[in-house]
């Protein structure tokens, strides 16, 4: 889908926002310094917070304000911080929002790393989390309790792919006095900004589609100024800051977002509805296919669809794992939202620690396949699909 003055001048916004043309340099140059030059103007954003003063790297660096702008400016969010990964961005927000005695709710489908940190880490800090259905706003809102401060929701669920409804989360949120917030990884501030449909903070691994490339690590969270500057000293104090050359990375791969994903979500698009029909494929996770039973959803969410896609394999895992090994142009590997298709089995990577049974209640059944489809030719993604499913 083209992009169009309906995006708030999203293309332009990815091109151009952020970028620090020193020295007259069409690019923001990497600026590999841990330490910055300490001036009268310095000391004194030291005295008043830091948060925007170029001091030392672990509060923020030139790269890290470009591609914080950049986010910024494509979430319509005030403000922003980058980390060293997802899970820091995560874990710095839900531990530096939390108190001992607090309450948070979020599903059992949120991304691994993110229900390890709530069922390992949050309780030994005293912190509750209580585990809702993000398909059924209201069993939030029947989980809501007199210390919850936390609704915790992903755009899209991993691997199933279920979508959740953010203005029904919202309204519960609003209603309790709560702040939403959403990890909006899997969708991108391309396709879905959940700002606008009332979240209080977005979060990103930017290791996925806002970098582009499978060539980083690295997290966002953006949100209000004052959200913001109450998570800045916690970064500070957790640490989990982002090297400048990674930061550079990101800008650079953000800079072509609006360009990659469309192909993402045609490519995943036409290859669930080949999947569909074919004989060795038992059903197909899309929430952009009509019969799908969130499509509604899907419409208002994301109506500009999605580059993920699951699909369960006829035959249980033994012939998933035959048919990914069978693959010649699409990788085995974990992770997505690179420009190159991706494809792992959940059962032996992301929830190789849940229990079957727990696994197959959210339908990730035995064959149960995750692609992040990338942006190569779809002729040659969907023959590479087709040998590699006749060799099972
Ligand atoms: C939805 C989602 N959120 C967060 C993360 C964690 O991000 P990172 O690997 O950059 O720490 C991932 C990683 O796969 C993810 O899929």
């Amino acid at each position: 889908m083209a992009t169009d003055e309906t995006d708030n001048q999203f293309a332009t916004k990815a091109v151009h926002s952020g970028t620090k043309h020193i020295e007259g340099a069409v690019n923001t140059p990497i600026f590999q310094s841990s330490t910055y030059e300490l001036t009268e103007e310095r000391y004194a954003g030291w005295a008043a917070g830091a948060q925007h003063t170029l001091l030392y790297s672990r509060l923020s660096s030139v790269n890290s304000d470009a591609a914080t702008e950049k986010i910024c400016a494509m979430e319509c969010a005030e403000d922003g911080l980058l980390f060293a990964s997802g899970m820091a961005a995560i874990s710095t927000t839900l531990l530096g929002l939390l108190s001992h005695g607090d309450h948070c709710v979020s599903a059992p489908d949120v991304y691994g790393g993110t229900y390890g940190l709530m069922t390992d880490e949050l309780p030994r800090f005293g912190i509750e989390v209580t585990f809702a259905d993000m398909t059924d706003p209201s069993s939030y809102e029947a989980a809501i309790q007199d210390n919850t401060k936390i609704l915790y929701i992903e755009t899209l669920s991993n691997p199933t792919l279920k979508v959740a409804d953010i203005p029904a989360f919202a309204d519960i949120a609003s209603r309790h006095n709560l702040l939403l917030i959403i990890d909006n990884t899997f969708t991108t501030p391309w396709a879905t900004q959940p700002i606008a449909m009332g979240c209080d903070l977005v979060i990103h691994s930017t290791t996925k589609y806002l970098g582009g490339h499978s060539d980083i690590i690295g997290g966002a969270v953006v949100g209000s100024a004052e959200l913001i500057a109450t998570l800045f000293p916690k970064k500070v104090h957790f640490g989990g800051c982002p090297d400048p050359h990674a930061c550079y990375l990101l800008e650079r791969g953000m800079r072509t977002l609006h360009a990659r994903m469309p192909i993402h979500v045609d490519n995943s698009l036409e290859l669930a509805k080949r999947l569909e029909q074919h004989p060795m494929i038992s059903s197909v996770n899309h929430p952009m296919l009509e019969g799908n039973n969130q499509y509604e959803i899907a419409q208002k969410i994301m109506p500009r669809g999605t580059g993920m896609l699951a699909f369960t394999v006829d035959g249980g895992d033994d012939a998933a794992l035959k048919f990914i090994r069978s693959l010649e142009i699409v990788f085995e590997a974990t992770s997505l939202g690179g420009v190159e298709s991706l494809v792992e089995c959940p059962f032996n990577t992301s929830h190789i620690f849940v229990p079957q049974e727990v696994r197959i209640a959210a339908g990730i059944n035995p064959g149960f396949v995750r692609m992040s489809v990338g942006i190569e030719d779809i002729e040659d993604l969907w023959n590479d699909l087709s040998q590699a499913l006749a060799t099972i």
